[in-house]
C-alpha cells in the first residue's frame, strides 16, 4: 500500500465514509488529512458537467460542453487515432470544467439492436469496440483527468437494468462481454472503471469477485478505481471486499454504517477496507494535483471543427447507384425532412450534452455550391400524419433534380432507461418516402439513428448516408459529404439485418423474467449471420466510398514462434484506383475450418484505416495480437488455442474477403472444452431455441429460476409491485405506468418515471442522501408484500433511528476535523 502513512491517521468511520459518495458528482474530502474531494461528470461523447443541481438522468442542464459524435457513430470510422483525438478534446474539455473522472466511453457488447442505449456503445464486436474505447481512454488520460470505460459488465438490456441477472456462460462472458474491457485496460490503462447495474450470473456486478478481482485486477493487471454505477451497489460491503472502490452517488451515511459493521461482525477484513481506501486516495491525490494550474477554457471552435471531421470520418454511405453522390456542383435539390431542420444528434439520458452551438442542415446549406429549390419539414417527429405538410413536401420534390431525405429514429425510440419494441422508423416517414419515390426518383436518404434499423424501403433511394447520432457539428460533415468535399469513409461497427426477426438473441431479449439468459452464446452480430447463413441488408464492416480500392499481395508475415503471442502479422498493398483521395478500412479476419471447438465462422482480430490519394498504394501491416488465435477453454480455465491451420482473411468488410491466407498454428492444450454430441445448436449456430438440457450443459451448471416469486425482495424494481400482495403497492404500480405510458406517448421519454420503474427497492437506500436506509427499505419491502402494519412500524422506526445514528455519525467525522 502506498499511502500507509495516512491510512494510520484515518478513523474507521473516515474510511468508510470515503468509500462512497458526497453527492451526485463528488467524493469526500477529508479536510484533516489533506484528502480532497474529486469531480465526476458524464460522459462518453462530451462532458456534462452539472453546476447545478445534479442528476444521473441528464434531466438537469450542464455547462456548455462540445458534443461530439456518439460511440455507436465513431466506432464506424474504425479510427483509433481519431478516438484518441477525440478524447483529448473530452480530456481537455473536462479538465477546463473541472471535472477529474470522465464517466465514459461505454462499451457494452451490442447483443440485440433492441438496447435503448445502443447509441452509447461502440459495436457487436468486443475486437474493434476494446480498440476504439483503449483510443478514447488513451486520449482523455493523457490531459490528466481519468476515463471511465463502463458498465462493467454484460450489461446489454435496458428494462429493469438494476434488478436483472445475466446468466452467460464463462466462454461468452470471456469472448464476447469482457475482451474489450481487457483491452480498454491493457492497452487503454484504464484508471478507473464503472461497474454495471445488473447481477453477472446471480452475483451484483459490483460484487462479483470473480470480475472484479481475480479477472479485472489479477489477470489484467488493473492498478486503478471501480466506480459503482449510478446506484448500483447493493451490498457495499461485498462490493468492498470484492474491489470496488466508491459507491456512487449520494448514500448518506448508510453504506458507510454498513461497511463498518461489517468489519466490526468479521463480515468483511479492515485489510480490504484499507486496500480500498489506498487505491482511492491514490486517484483522489493523483487528479488533484493533475488538475493544479490548468486552463479553465478550451476551444470551442477548434473542438467544434474537430466535431465535424470524426463525424465526417464516421458516415457511412451505405449506397451509391449510378454515382449520384456527390452532387455535381450546383445540383438542384430539394431539402426535405425534420432532421435536416432540427437535426437528432444524440440520444438521451446521462449521456446528453449541452451543446457550444448546433448546426442544422437547414441553416449552413446556403455555404456549398448547391441550388436550393425550397426545404420542408415534410413530416412530423411525432409520427402523426400531416397532409399539408407532405404537398409541400411532394410538390417541392416534383420541381427539384435531386431529394435530399433528411430522416430516421426519432427522440423517443431509443434512450437510456428503456428497450426498443421493434427495429422500424415512424411509419409517417415511410408513407413520406414511398410518395416522394413517386414524386422523384432521384433520391438520396440521410439517416439518423443510433442504432440498426429495418429498411425494407432502402429500395427508395439511389444513395443512402447512414449518419448515425453524430454531434453538434453533424450538419457540416453530411454536407461535406454530400458535395464531395470528404469521401465518405465509415463502414458499419454493427451488422444491419434485414428484420429484428433474424437477430440471434430474438426469442430471449430483452428477458422478461429476473433472469436473462444468454442462450445464444457466441452468436452475437455477423458471427450469427454468418454461422447460419443468413443474409442481411447490409453486413458488418460494410461501407462505401467515392473511389476504389484493390488489395493485393497479401502475407504472411512469420513471427518469432508460430504458438500464442507471435509477432507475426500479415502484410498487404491496398491501391486507390480511383481518382479520388480516400480511406481505406482493411479489416482482418480469422477462423478455423474444422474446427473441434465450436467458434463462429470468422472473427476480427485487427483493422487499419489507411488514407490513399488517387492512385497512390500502401503496404499495410497488421499485427498478431495475443487474441488472434485465442479462445477461451472451459475445462482447463485459461485461454488456449486450438492446433490448426487458420483462414486468414483480409477484406473490406465481413462479406467482403479481398484475400486468403492460411496459417498453421500450434496448439496449447490436447484438453477439449466440450462433448461435441451435446452442445448441437451451439456446433451448428441454429441457436434459436436452444433447449434447457444443452444450455445447461454450456453453462456448466442448472439454470437459475428467473420467475418472479410470490414474495418481493429489495432487489425487485418497482415494475414488479404488479406482483405485490398490497392492493396500496399495486395501486402505486398502476399510477406508475400510467406515468410512463403517458411519457412514451409524449413523444419524449420520461427518464425520471423510467428509472424509478426499472429501480430496484433497495436504490432508495442508496440515492437519497442518507434520508432512507436498509431497514427502511425493508420496511418499505413488507408493506409491499402485504405487512401493512408491521412494515410501517419498521419505517417510522426505522426513520427515527436513521436519523439518529446519521447525526452521530457527523458528529464523529466533525471531532476529528
Ligand atoms: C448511467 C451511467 C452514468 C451515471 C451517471 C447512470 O444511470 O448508467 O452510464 O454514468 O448514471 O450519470
Amino acid at each position: 500500500m502506498k499511502y500507509t502513512d495516512i491510512i494510520s491517521k484515518m478513523t474507521i468511520e473516515e474510511k468508510a465514509a470515503f468509500l462512497s459518495g458526497k453527492g451526485e458528482w463528488q467524493t469526500r474530502e477529508i479536510e484533516r488529512l489533506g484528502i480532497p474531494s474529486i469531480f465526476c461528470s458524464d460522459g462518453p461523447h462530451g462532458v456534462r458537467k452539472q453546476a447545478g443541481a445534479g442528476d444521473h438522468l441528464g434531466l438537469n442542464e450542464s455547462l456548455p460542453a462540445t458534443c461530439f459524435p456518439t460511440a455507436a457513430t465513431v466506432a464506424n470510422s474504425w479510427d483509433e487515432e481519431l478516438g484518441e483525438t477525440m478524447g483529448e478534446a473530452l480530456g481537455e474539455e473536462a479538465m477546463a470544467l473541472g471535472v477529474n473522472v470522465l464517466l465514459g466511453p461505454g462499451l457494452n457488447i451490442k447483443r440485440s439492436p433492441l438496447c435503448g442505449r445502443n447509441f452509447e456503445y461502440f459495436s457487436e464486436d468486443p475486437y474493434l469496440a476494446g480498440k476504439m474505447a483503449a483510443s478514447y481512454v488513451r486520449g482523455i488520460q493523457s490531459k490528466g483527468v481519468y476515463a471511465c470505460p463502463k458498465h462493467f459488465a454484460v450489461n446489454s438490456q435496458e428494462l429493469r437494468r438494476m434488478a436483472m441477472n445475466a446468466v452467460v456462460d464463462e466462454r461468452t462472458l470471456r469472448e464476447i462481454y469482457l475482451t474489450g474491457f481487457e483491452i480498454a485496460v491493457k492497452e487503454g490503462k484504464a484508471k478507473t472503471i464503472m461497474s454495471a447495474y445488473n447481477e453477472v450470473n446471480g452475483v451484483y456486478a459490483n460484487e462479483n469477485k470473480h470480475l472484479l478481482k481475480d479477472i479485472l485486477r489479477d489477470e489484467w493487471g488493473f492498478d486503478g478505481i471501480v466506480i459503482t454505477d449510478w446506484g448500483a451497489s447493493n451490498d457495499h460491503a461485498l462490493g468492498v471486499a470484492a474491489g470496488s472502490n466508491l459507491e456512487m452517488p449520494n448514500p448518506g451515511l448508510g453504506s458507510a454504517r454498513e461497511l463498518i459493521e461489517a468489519v466490526k461482525s468479521g463480515k468483511i477484513s479492515e485489510t480490504d477496507v484499507d486496500e480500498r481506501v489506498d487505491e482511492l486516495l491514490d486517484a483522489v491525490m493523483t487528479l488533484y494535483v493533475n488538475a493544479q494550474d490548468k486552463p479553465d477554457t478550451f476551444d470551442k471552435d477548434a473542438h467544434h471543427e474537430l466535431a465535424r471531421r470524426v463525424s465526417a470520418e464516421s458516415s457511412v454511405l451505405l449506397k451509391n447507384e449510378n454515382g449520384i453522390l456527390p452532387l455535381k456542383k450546383g445540383a438542384k435539390v430539394a431539402i426535405i425532412g425534420d432532421f435536416a431542420f432540427d437535426p437528432r444528434y444524440q440520444g438521451a439520458g446521462s449521456s446528453l450534452v449541452n451543446v457550444t452551438k448546433l448546426e442544422t442542415v437547414t441553416g449552413i446549406v446556403g455555404e456549398y455550391d448547391l441550388q436550393v429549390v425550397g426545404m420542408s419539414r415534410g413530416y412530423n417527429r411525432s409520427g402523426e400524419e400531416d397532409a399539408a405538410m407532405k404537398k409541400e413536401a411532394l410538390d417541392l420534390a416534383a420541381g427539384a433534380d435531386i431529394v435530399l431525405y433528411f430522416f430516421g429514429l426519432n427522440e423517443d425510440s431509443e434512450s437510456e432507461g428503456m428497450d426498443r419494441t421493434h427495429m422500424r422508423i415512424p411509419q409517417n416517414q415511410i408513407t413520406l418516402l414511398q410518395e416522394l419515390g413517386q414524386a422523384n426518383p432521384n433520391l438520396v436518404g440521410v439517416i439518423s439513428a443510433g442504432s440498426a434499423i429495418e429498411m425494407p424501403w432502402h429500395h427508395y433511394f439511389k444513395a443512402i448516408l447512414h449518419c448515425y447520432l453524430n454531434g453538434q457539428a453533424g450538419a457540416g460533415a453530411v454536407l461535406d459529404i454530400l458535395t464531395g468535399k470528404v469521401n465518405p469513409s465509415g463502414k458499419l461497427s454493427e451488422s444491419i439485418p434485414r428484420r429484428l426477426e433474424d437477430t440471434s438473441c430474438f426469442r430471449y431479449y430483452p428477458s422478461r423474467e429476473r433472469t436473462s439468459e444468454y442462450r445464444e452464446g457466441l452468436y452475437v452480430g455477423y458471427r450469427y449471420y454468418e454461422k447460419k447463413g443468413l443474409p442481411v441488408l447490409y453486413p458488418f464492416g460494410f461501407g462505401l466510398s467515392y473511389t476504389n480500392f484493390s488489395y493485393s499481395d497479401a502475407e504472411i508475415i512469420p513471427g518469432k514462434n508460430e504458438t500464442a503471442d507471435s509477432s507475426g502479422g500479415i502484410r498487404v498493398t491496398v491501391k486507390n484506383v480511383g481518382d479520388t483521395d480516400g480511406a481505406e478500412v482493411v479489416q482482418v479476419y480469422v477462423g478455423l475450418p474444422g474446427a473441434k471447438v465450436f467458434r463462429p465462422e470468422k472473427e476480427l482480430k485487427g483493422f487499419k484505416k489507411v488514407f490513399l490519394k488517387a492512385g497512390e498504394s500502401k503496404t499495410v501491416t497488421i499485427p498478431f495480437d495475443d487474441k488472434t488465435f485465442r479462445y477461451f477453454n472451459v475445462k482447463t480455465d485459461k485461454w488456449e488455442i486450438e492446433e490448426g491451420t487458420y483462414e486468414i482473411r483480409v477484406g473490406a468488410s465481413s462479406a467482403d474477403i479481398k484475400l486468403f491466407l492460411k496459417c498453421h498454428v500450434d496448439g496449447t492444450t490436447d484438453i477439449l472444452p466440450y462433448d461435441m454430441e451435446k452442445l448441437p445448436s451451439y456446433y451448428s449456430g441454429n441457436i434459436e431455441n436452444v433447449p434447457d438440457t444443452e444450455y445447461e450443459e454450456l453453462l456448466g451448471r442448472v439454470i437459475p429460476d428467473g420467475r418472479w416469486s410470490g414474495q418481493l425482495s429489495e432487489n425487485d424494481a418497482f415494475c414488479q409491485m404488479y406482483y405485490a400482495k398490497s392492493g396500496l403497492a399495486r395501486l402505486v404500480y398502476k399510477k406508475l405506468t400510467k406515468m410512463k405510458k403517458k411519457a412514451d406517448e409524449s413523444g419524449k421519454p420520461d427518464l425520471n418515471t423510467l428509472f424509478i420503474y426499472n429501480m430496484p427497492f433497495r436504490a432508495m437506500a442508496k440515492m437519497t442522501g442518507g434520508a432512507v436506509d436498509k431497514e427502511m427499505v425493508h420496511g418499505i419491502v413488507k408493506m409491499v408484500n402485504g405487512h401493512f402494519f408491521s412494515g410501517l412500524g419498521k419505517v417510522i422506526g426505522g426513520y427515527f433511528r436513521n436519523s439518529s445514528k446519521n447525526k452521530a455519525y457527523e458528529k464523529l467525522l466533525s471531532n476529528t476535523k
